[in-house]
Order: C-alpha cells, then sequence, then structure tokens
C-alpha cells in the first residue's frame, strides 16, 4: 500500500485551502484534530488541520503517524520574520527547526530579578536524566529538515511568484515575540528566519517515529522590518506547498 503524505496547517485559513485541492475527500477527527483524507495526482494526500500551537501539533502528529503512517509530513503555515532580509510572502523551508521555547533561566536568589538575555537554550532530549542539572543540555536542538523533501521544493521555487523562498531556521514556541532585541537574540544565538508556534514540535515527534518532515513557512509579518500582517499569505503558502508535494509525488 501507498503511505500518505501528510500536510499540516494548524489554522482554518491554512489548511482548508489545500483540503479543497484533494479529490475524493474524506473527514475523520480525533478529538479536536481534523484530517482530510483524499488523493493528488491519484496518490493519497492527507491535510490535518492541527490547531495552533507546540501541544496541539506534537499530539496531532503522533495520532497522524499512529492511524495513516505517512511517508513524510510537511507542517505548513504563517510566520513571523526574525531577518531583516525576508519580508511578508516571502517563503523559509526549513533546513533547520528549532524549540525556542525550551530554555534554563539564570541561577538568581530573592530579588536578584528576571533576565531572560542570559537565559540558556536547553536540549529536553540530549538525555534521558534531568535537563536542569545537564550541562549536555545546555545548547539547542535542532531537527533537520528531510533531504528529499528540501529538494522537491527547491524544484518547484519558480512556481511561486509573491516573494523569494529561501532554505532557513524555523523557530517555534508557544510564543508571540514582538520585542525587537528578543527577536534579534534569537536570530543570533539560533540563527532563526521565522518563528511560528507548531514546526518543532512536528519535526520531534516526527524524528521519534523515523519519518521524513519539513516545515514551510510562509511570513506574515515581520516585526524587524515593519512588514505588517497579511493573512492573504497563508493561502499563498498552500499553493506553493501544493505544487512542492506533487513534485514529491512525481518522484515517488
Ligand atoms: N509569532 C508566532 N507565531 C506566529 N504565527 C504567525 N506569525 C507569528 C509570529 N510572529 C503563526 C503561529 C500560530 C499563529 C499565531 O500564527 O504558527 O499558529
Amino acid at each position: 500500500d501507498q503511505r500518505p503524505i501528510l500536510v499540516q496547517g494548524p489554522m482554518p485559513i491554512e489548511a482548508e485551502n489545500f483540503a479543497k485541492k484533494l479529490e475524493d475527500v474524506k473527514e475523520e477527527k480525533s478529538g479536536t484534530f481534523i484530517f482530510y483524507i483524499g488523493k493528488l495526482d491519484k496518490y493519497p494526500v492527507i491535510v490535518a488541520k492541527t490547531g495552533k500551537g507546540m501541544e496541539n501539533t506534537a499530539a496531532a502528529t503522533a495520532v497522524a503517524i499512529e492511524r495513516y503512517n505517512p511517508i513524510a509530513i510537511i507542517n505548513q503555515g504563517t510566520s513571523g520574520g526574525h531577518d531583516p532580509n525576508l519580508n511578508v510572502f516571502d517563503i523559509v523551508l526549513g533546513k533547520r527547526t528549532v524549540n525556542l521555547g525550551a530554555l534554563k533561566t539564570a541561577d538568581k536568589d530573592e530579588n536578584q530579578g528576571i533576565d531572560p538575555t542570559i537565559w540558556k537554550p536547553m536540549d529536553l532530549m540530549a538525555s534521558e536524566g534531568s535537563a536542569g542539572e545537564d550541562p549536555n543540555a545546555e545548547k539547542p536542538r535542532f531537527y533537520e529538515g528531510d533531504k528529499d523533501l528540501l529538494t522537491a521544493a527547491n524544484a518547484v521555487k519558480d512556481t511561486y511568484t509573491k516573494g523569494k523562498i529561501v532554505e532557513g531556521t524555523i523557530g517555534s514556541a508557544d510564543v508571540w515575540n514582538n520585542e525587537v532585541d528578543r527577536i534579534k537574540w534569537f536570530h543570533t544565538k539560533y540563527g532563526s528566519s521565522v518563528e511560528e508556534m507548531e514546526g518543532a514540535s512536528a519535526a520531534q515527534i516526527a524524528k521519534a517515529y523515523d519519518v521524513a518532515f519539513l516545515g514551510i513557512r510562509v511570513l506574515s509579518n515581520n516585526k524587524v522590518n515593519g512588514g505588517k500582517y497579511n493573512p492573504d499569505t497563508a493561502a499563498a503558502n498552500q499553493e506553493y506547498v501544493y505544487e512542492v508535494v506533487k513534485k514529491y509525488i512525481s518522484d515517488i
């Protein structure tokens, strides 16, 4: 049997356009997650509307892997720019994806205050021991984008005319950063191109089950260079991801 390709989108505007492009669609639910099970060029493709955030996405990813055994997972949607050279409608292919919310604070006593600028990245997958005590856990964990998915994505770049497409680093956390200095801190320390709230959780679960993964994120806003929020970017990204999936299928 052909293993399906899973395309995830958090919000209705980030999933439903793609779902509408599928043929022979049947809908299934699990909790609040909706799976649109259909075909693209006769190949099985499932669109998952996961809901926003790391928790919804991790759970929706595990459920989909257990139920549908996907060959590959694309987590896609909108994002906020960390790189001043990226504009609204530009798209980042996640060569790497990283959790920006996994942090260890400094050691301070009462009345010594709070200082996020000296917090350290924390890797919860570094060992099975206490991440708070393990010096080897004081680093970010990067999830590599799948090579074949990246190849397919790069091969159809020219079909996208609303902005540029670059490889980069996608950062995730249940946080919307609007402090430019904090955004710059992530951009410098992690090399983040954009931030969103899902990619790293899907990447972590995909990796746990050894399933190929790629994040594809359009900028809907960029605080760093004044790029104003535009929700139309969500549909544009799905048009492009549709071309990526078609290309990936043609190479299977
Ligand atoms: N910061 C965090 N998440 C963002 N999203 C779009 N822009 C940003 C941003 N600047 C995405 C998240 C989440 C929803 C709020 O939109 O992935 O699903």
